[in-house]
């Protein structure tokens, strides 16, 4: 129950592996975020207070909490140049490509508050990734539509300005911008730290050569990009999708993936720590009922992925190697049921994750002696041998 994590990226200094930020239990599907159970921090907080438990180590008080917001909306203002380049990515690129070079491009136009040694700095570029990347997000999204940006409104709170910049101009009545605001605070505490999964180790591994913030997280951002890490909520509806096209024959799928010559994956399952449910999926899937029951939509995709998932909890090839459902598998469906392309899904998981990401590169640089993380490697290779004409 220490929180120490074991998985020691060669930061040569063990003390780079220890962590006071999130504690799971893989075989007992437990998650905690600096102490916190996250069933209990899904249904009762809100993202903006989660970002700063996770960054600051404790719960605000109401009043830090109302400063943290201010500060949040102080640093909002994302600069005209970075508009432009985020403007002039083009709107059949992938949008997380674009995140990363929106979060690398705040350190060329925020010059002043890229100095990993300034506290101050820091402090500032974490309020302007934590206020900037959802306005960028929301930017990419209506470009990727052909819709006019939506500009921001800082009298509403974070999530619910986030959700007016993307479907500002959609006619929600009060009761579903309320369940939008839930459903969206909800998804982005479960996605907000996981300890070192590869995104937030590849962003503890840039900041320990001296990197600042901006350009730590922006390779966190392409870490998660990855089909195997982040970006499985995307391949999890283009799966359901396949399998729907194929007359939604879901046993055939099963054995399709059992059959290792197909080198096909059931995804949004597995875990390389959950050998238990990943207890986020827990709390999506309760939400996918909710806001698939709202929409009324007898969402065929989502009746296939309740049949996959019932196929599969029996299935002695999935039972045998542990493998549930993980934090993907069911968010791909509320995304999209809240009117989300799918190549929006891994960017929505990015916004999520970034106060992990920034909580974790701030307690590394915080360590008395961070040292720079340099892995080694088993050589495999051949032996000296000599250059024709030498030896
Ligand atoms: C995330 O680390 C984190 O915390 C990540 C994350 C976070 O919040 O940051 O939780 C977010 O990335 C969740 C995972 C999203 N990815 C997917 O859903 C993609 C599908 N899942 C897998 O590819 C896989 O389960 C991983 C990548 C998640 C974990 O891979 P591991 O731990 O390397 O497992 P493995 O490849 O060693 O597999 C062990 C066995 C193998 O079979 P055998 O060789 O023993 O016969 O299980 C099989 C694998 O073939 N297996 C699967 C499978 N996952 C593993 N078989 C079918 N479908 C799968 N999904």
């Amino acid at each position: 129950e220490t929180g120490l994590t074991t998985f020691d990226p060669g930061f040569g200094n063990t003390a780079s592996c220890r962590s006071d930020i999130t504690y799971i239990d893989g075989d007992a599907g437990i998650l905690r975020y600096r102490g916190y159970p996250i069933e209990q921090l899904a249904t009762q907080s809100s993202f903006v207070e989660v970002c700063y438990l996770l960054i600051h180590g404790e719960l605000p008080t109401s009043d830090q909490l109302a400063a943290f917001n201010d500060e949040l909306r102080r640093h909002s203002a994302v600069p005209s140049g970075l508009r432009l380049l985020v403007d002039t990515c083009p709107g059949s690129g992938h949008p997380m490509a674009s995140l990363s070079i929106a979060a690398s491009g705040l350190a060329a136009f925020h010059t002043d508050n890229a100095d990993p040694e300034d506290p101050d700095q820091v402090e500032t570029a974490t309020a302007q990734l934590i206020a900037q990347l959802p306005k960028v997000a929301a930017r990419l999204y209506r470009n990727s539509t052909g819709k006019e940006s939506i500009s921001s409104d800082l009298s509403l709170g974070y999530v619910e300005n986030f959700l007016h910049m993307l479907f500002g101009d959609e006619d929600f009545d009060q009761e579903t911008k309320e369940l939008y605001a839930r459903a969206m605070n909800l998804l982005l505490i479960l996605h907000a730290d996981h300890e070192l999964n590869c995104s937030t180790a590849t962003v503890r591994v840039v900041g320990s050569s001296g990197a600042n913030l901006f350009a730590s997280v922006s390779a966190g951002i392409n870490a998660l990009s990855g089909p195997l890490h982040g970006g499985a909520n995307q391949a999890v509806l283009e799966m359901l999708t396949e399998i729907e096209r194929d007359g939604g024959d879901v046993d055939r799928f099963i054995a399709k993936v059992k059959d290792k010559s197909s080198e096909t994956r059931l995804m949004g399952f597995g875990h390389r720590v959950y050998k238990n449910f990943d207890p986020r999926s827990k709390e999506i899937k309760k939400l996918a009922t909710q806001i698939l029951e709202r929409h009324g939509r007898d969402d065929k995709l989502f009746e296939l992925a309740l049949k996959l998932e019932e196929i599969a909890l029996n299935d002695p090839y999935f039972v045998d190697r542990k493998l549930y459902p993980n934090v993907d598998f069911y968010t791909g469906l509320i995304y999209r049921a809240l009117g989300f392309p799918s190549n929006m899904f891994t960017v929505l998981f990015a916004i999520g994750r970034l106060p992990g990401w920034i909580a974790h590169w701030r307690e590394q640089h915080a360590e008395s002696n961070p040292r720079i993380a340099r892995p080694r490697q088993l050589y495999t290779g051949p032996a000296k041998r000599d250059y024709p004409g030498h030896g």
